[in-house]
């Protein structure tokens, strides 16, 4: 059975002060209706990726919630994966439409952060880490400043090397009308940003942001449209200290032998990726744990611009701006991913298309690498 994206669609992502959560959700599921050329009662259901509403604005029953935005009864589901929200909903609807149940479903990854405190989204977001960690009054930026210090010694990586991946992702956002920041940056005005936690400095992380972004998945054949030919997701402990080294994450490790498996396809058939890059180490590691790279070589080729828009090598990496320059409204990310990749893969980029791909591969991640998702999409014949 093949599953076709019948239409996507991705909101502004920043400071949205003026739009509550539900003006997101709405505003992304009517675009990629719009898209799709679908109305809702076309739907069976609807899958909603978010994490943190429960938390932040005490609403956890997000599937209805949603559902009656679109006056609809439709049944709707509520997943969370902590940043890989967005991603794990897609899988899912994935699977519901592989059983045979349903044959056309929405799919809405949203997030409102940014009418909270720093202090607070960030608490919040430990709720994807372990108690341990928690306990010991750990956040996001201090658990991969301890994987970015493990790479920096088990591989030499250097702090400008990280810096390298920022400056690529500020750099194509800047050619994203959706994106939070619009601004390309330099390596010293990296540098010179302030530590956020020991070597990830302010221009390191990833914002904290509003938005959200919808697809429209179908099994009814649609000439035009791109596939996603492979779904899978892997687990780890949610403790780094639990791990094996922290140096490498094995659930995307896993997950992506399993996808490259289920595609038929290699790293090297990818020509362009959204990988997560909450922080500048973690697009590191993804593109050599994904296999893009071998262990200790991607970040001398972002640095060397390898992966930048216009590069004479295959793959471009991060092409909406990633999570870094695009902004990470965590439950909307994963489905911001394959939105991305589905105008990508079409020839609708505009100024950041890459050039004509045929596969494409989206990577979201929960925690600090707890959850993995992976989808790989295929361009139409
Ligand atoms: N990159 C670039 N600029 C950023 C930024 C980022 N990640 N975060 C904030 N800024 C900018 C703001 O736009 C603002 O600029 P302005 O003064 O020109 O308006 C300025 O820095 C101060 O913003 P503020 O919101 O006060 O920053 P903060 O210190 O409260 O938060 C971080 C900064 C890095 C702590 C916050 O962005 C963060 O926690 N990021 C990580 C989010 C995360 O962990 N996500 C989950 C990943 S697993």
């Amino acid at each position: 059975m093949k599953i076709y994206i019948a239409g996507s669609a991705v909101t502004k992502f920043g400071e949205l002060w003026d739009t509550s959560s539900q003006e997101l959700g709405l505003e992304a599921m009517s675009s990629a209706l719009r898209d799709s050329g679908l109305k809702t009662t076309n739907l069976q259901a609807l899958f909603v990726g978010n994490m943190l509403s429960g938390i932040l604005s005490g609403q956890e029953h997000q599937g209805p919630l949603y559902a009656e935005l679109l006056n609809s009864s439709l049944p709707s589901f509520h997943i969370e994966g902590a940043c890989a929200s967005g991603g794990l909903a897609v899988h899912n609807a994935i699977n519901s439409l592989l059983s045979g149940r349903y044959q056309t479903v929405m799919v809405l990854g949203v997030e409102k952060m940014t009418d909270y405190s720093s202090e607070l989204v960030s608490q919040a977001l430990m709720a994807a880490g372990s108690e341990s960690e928690r306990d010991a009054g750990a956040t996001f930026p201090g658990l991969y400043a301890l994987l970015a210090r493990s790479h920096m010694a088990k591989f030499g990586t250097t702090e400008r090397e990280l810096a390298a991946v920022s400056v690529k992702n500020h750099y194509h956002a800047s050619l994203n009308p959706n994106a939070q920041f619009r601004h390309p940056i330099s390596i010293d005005q990296v540098m010179a940003s302030g530590y956020v936690a020991d070597p990830l400095k302010l221009l390191d992380c990833s914002p904290i942001s509003d938005g959200a972004a919808a697809v429209i998945l179908t099994t009814k054949r649609i000439p035009s449209a791109t596939e996603i030919i492979a779904s899978s997701v892997a687990s780890d402990s949610l403790d780094l200290a639990s791990r094996a080294n922290l140096y490498s994450l094995k659930a995307t490790q896993l997950a992506a032998v399993a996808a490259f498996s289920q595609a038929g396809l290699k790293p090297k058939d990818i020509s362009v990726a959204e990988v997560h890059d909450c922080f500048s180490i973690a697009e590191i590691l993804a593109l050599e744990d994904l296999g893009f790279f071998s262990p200790g070589k991607a970040a001398a080729a972002v640095a060397n611009n390898q992966l930048t828009l216009g590069s004479s090598t295959n793959l471009v990496v991060n092409p909406s701006g990633g999570l870094k320059g695009c902004g990470h409204p965590v439950g909307a990310t994963g489905i911001k991913q394959i939105v991305e990749l589905n105008h990508q893969l079409k020839g609708s980029s505009g100024t950041r298309q890459v050039k004509p791909a045929r596969y494409g591969l989206t990577h979201n991640v929960g925690g600090s690498g707890a959850t993995a998702v992976i989808h790989i999409l295929k361009a139409h014949d």
